[in-house]
């Protein structure tokens, strides 16, 4: 990261009900992102807010018998509230009621009207309540919104409207998706909108008669009609960092450098918002990046499931920053993660409890009790501590490169392993051994080099857990404020001299809940068993030599198509490219990734197995999974590589 500007956004939810925790998943990213651009001393503007008006908000005002406005005043409390709860440092939180959003929309609107980009027609089509949606014939069938993830009844809808020429735009927007590659992100999605964008656009429908919905902003040229609630939605983005009000305020921030989404409002962002600006003349946002669903298990969140995380509860339960930590460290970025409360609780007793917590609490205890309760000199250092001086700058660099990335998971990753790398150091100095002996020195440069590493550790986690950084910081003699980045990537920065508290418990740990314990993740074949000839020649210890583990040629395979199996819930039929043309293969995945989501991705495949037919239909080859308490997540390659580039 270098020093400049950096301008983020979260969707603005819906105040139609409390938040869950999709909402506190993109607004904690949003957080994590903007507190790195900090650390690296960049101006950072953060934008968070509500979407106020439509027909969402009004039901749920009717159904508790508020007015509309009554409804978002309570809500937004919510939203606010539990951004103060999870530490969230938005610099602006936009609603869509606020005067300065709704002159800005209608400013827009009017500019667009007189420049023929809005025309009236009249409207014959579907429409989804859910997704606040219009959509032709062509698109719905059985009378189900076909939006991914909605699946809910359309109502038939017959009335005069205002429409935006999206139409116009569409090539102009399939050239500008093709020509900045880092406009949708990631890469699967951009196909995903480049593929929508192969049928013809429709222009889009931008108003709402009042005769059935009126919570909404006015057209400023028919006061019989309110604007569609993405039209206004979208504007927020631009409004509230002054667009036609500031115009000094608006170039220092705009474009923005990144929008973050769920996935199923990519079309909304990356169809509907590049056209309305291109339409307005204005500067398309630097990357609009989607990111997949938490599923509970592997089972949608919903209320009629009754299985929707209430963030604030687990806050509260097990604190801010390791809930934090997990949501940041357990999601691939871009593809779907599943939330447990047994995921939270093993993955914060192994990385929290049992490496970082024990960690702390091990050199301070001996700090105090053999350096006199402060940091001691470094003195000589040995190949050891040059190893973990190493490992410890190349994760730190590692997490900066991972922010730029957007894989912060990985990131985290690398930084704990650093921390076990460390945990392994001190078990091999053994300087309680060293402290008996009396072998001070040696002592003194093992603590040093552990708490130097507590330093850098904590430092590159601040960001996401910056209570609890603060904390360790503290407890080694540092201050607790925002740490300097430029030191977090130079060893030595701890000052020798500096007071050590007595240990306490960092992150005391949680009684694993009883179906905790279970069998850790493999890596595994998911759609026939390999044939005997590669499976043969295990010893009697169940080990197999490397030839035969060569045997079974693993290549890289990117998917060009996916597709359901006709009377198989769990098979899809899979189209890939392993470097050797095309060929189909079979998967049972189909419970945990829908075909579209798959289009693009760059998998691993088994490319010798003998062709084999599964529910009558042919498969060459297999691909690699990991499963574990029965969520599945496919191995996929990490960045470029070509189609049948072999793995070993
Ligand atoms: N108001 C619109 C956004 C307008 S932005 C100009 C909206 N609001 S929402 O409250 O319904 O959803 C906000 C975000 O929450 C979306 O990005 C959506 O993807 C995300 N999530 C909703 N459920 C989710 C999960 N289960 N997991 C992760 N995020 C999910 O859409």
């Amino acid at each position: 990261m270098k020093a400049g500007s950096f301008y983020v956004t979260t969707p603005i939810y819906y105040v139609n009900d409390k938040p869950h925790i999709g909402h506190a998943y993109t607004t904690i990213l949003a957080d994590v992102l903007a507190r790195y651009h900090r650390l690296a001393g960049d101006t950072t503007h953060f934008l968070t807010g509500t979407d106020e008006h439509g027909q969402k908000v009004l039901r749920a005002a009717q159904k508790s018998g508020i007015s509309p406005q009554e409804q978002a005043d309570s809500t937004v409390v919510r939203f606010r509230d539990l951004w103060k709860k999870l530490e969230i440092t938005n610099d602006d939180f936009i609603r869509t009621t606020e005067e300065r959003h709704k002159a800005v929309v209608q400013r827009i609107l009017s500019d667009l009207f007189n420049r023929g980009e809005i025309y009236r027609a009249d409207y014959d089509g579907w429409y989804c309540v859910t997704c606040e949606r219009f959509y032709t014939d062509r698109d719905v069938t059985d009378g189900l919104c076909p939006e991914p993830g909605c699946g809910r009844q359309v109502e038939r809808i017959h009335e005069a409207n205002y429409f935006f020429r999206m139409s116009r735009h569409q090539q102009w927007l399939i050239d500008y998706i093709n020509s900045n590659p880092g406009f949708i992100q990631p890469d699967f999605r951009r196909n995903e909108t480049l593929g929508f964008l192969r049928k013809p656009l429709n222009d889009l429908c931008i108003s709402r008669p009042k005769s059935r919905m009126n919570w909404g902003i006015e057209l400023p040229f028919d006061k019989d009609f309110v604007t569609y609630v993405w039209f206004d939605a979208l504007v927020n983005y631009i409004s509230a960092v002054g667009y036609l009000s500031d115009d000094a305020g608006f170039n220092a921030r705009w474009p923005a450098d990144v929008h973050l989404i769920g996935k199923d409002i990519l079309t909304t962002h990356t169809v509907y918002w590049p056209t309305m600006l291109h339409a307005m003349g204005v500067q398309m946002p630097k990357t609009v990046f989607a990111h997949g669903w938490w599923l509970v298990g592997r089972d949608k969140m919903s209320k009629t499931q009754g299985n929707v995380v209430d963030p604030m509860a687990f806050a509260d339960k097990y604190g801010v920053d390791a809930f934090r930590y997990f949501l940041m460290a357990e999601m691939t970025l871009g593809q779907d993660a599943s939330f447990t409360e047994e995921a939270f609780i093993r993955r914060y007793n192994a990385d929290l409890a049992n490496d970082l917590g024990n960690m702390l609490s091990r050199v301070s205890k001996l700090l105090c009790s053999h350096c006199g309760g402060s940091i001691p000199e470094p003195g000589e250092t040995g190949a050891e501590e040059t190893e973990l001086r190493d490992a410890a700058l190349a994760a730190a660099r590692a997490t900066i490169e991972s922010v730029k990335t957007m894989r912060i998971d990985q990131g985290l990753a690398g930084i704990a392993d650093v921390v076990r790398r460390a945990n392994r150091y001190i078990e091999r100095q053994q300087p309680w051994n060293l402290a008996r002996d009396g072998r001070a020195g040696e002592l003194r440069r093992v603590l040093y080099c552990a708490a130097e590493t507590l330093r850098i550790v904590s430092g590159m986690l601040y960001p996401v857990m910056p209570g609890k950084m603060a904390d360790l910081r503290e407890a080694l003699g540092m201050s607790r404020k925002q740490p300097d980045f430029d030191g977090l990537i130079k060893w030595g920065g701890l000052k020798p001299g500096l007071p050590v508290a007595e240990p306490s418990s960092l992150f005391p740990r949680v009684q694993p809940q009883k179906q905790d314990e279970r069998p850790p993740k493999e890596a595994k074949p998911v759609a026939a068993k390999p044939s005997g000839d590669a499976a043969a020649g295990p010893t009697p210890a169940g080990l197999i030599t490397v030839d035969d583990f060569f045997k079974a040629k693993l290549r890289a395979a990117r998917i060009l198509s996916a597709e359901a199996v006709e009377g198989a819930s769990k098979l899809l039929k899979l189209r890939i490219d392993a470097g050797d043309g095309e060929r189909q293969i079979v998967a049972g995945i189909a419970l945990h990734y829908k075909p579209e989501e798959l289009v693009g991705r760059t998998i691993v495949v088994v490319s010798n197995l003998q062709p084999a037919r599964i529910r009558g239909v042919e498969s060459n080859g297999m691909l690699l999974a990991a499963s574990s308490g029965g969520v599945m997540r496919l191995v996929t390659v990490d960045g470029d590589i070509p189609a049948g580039a072999p793995v070993k």
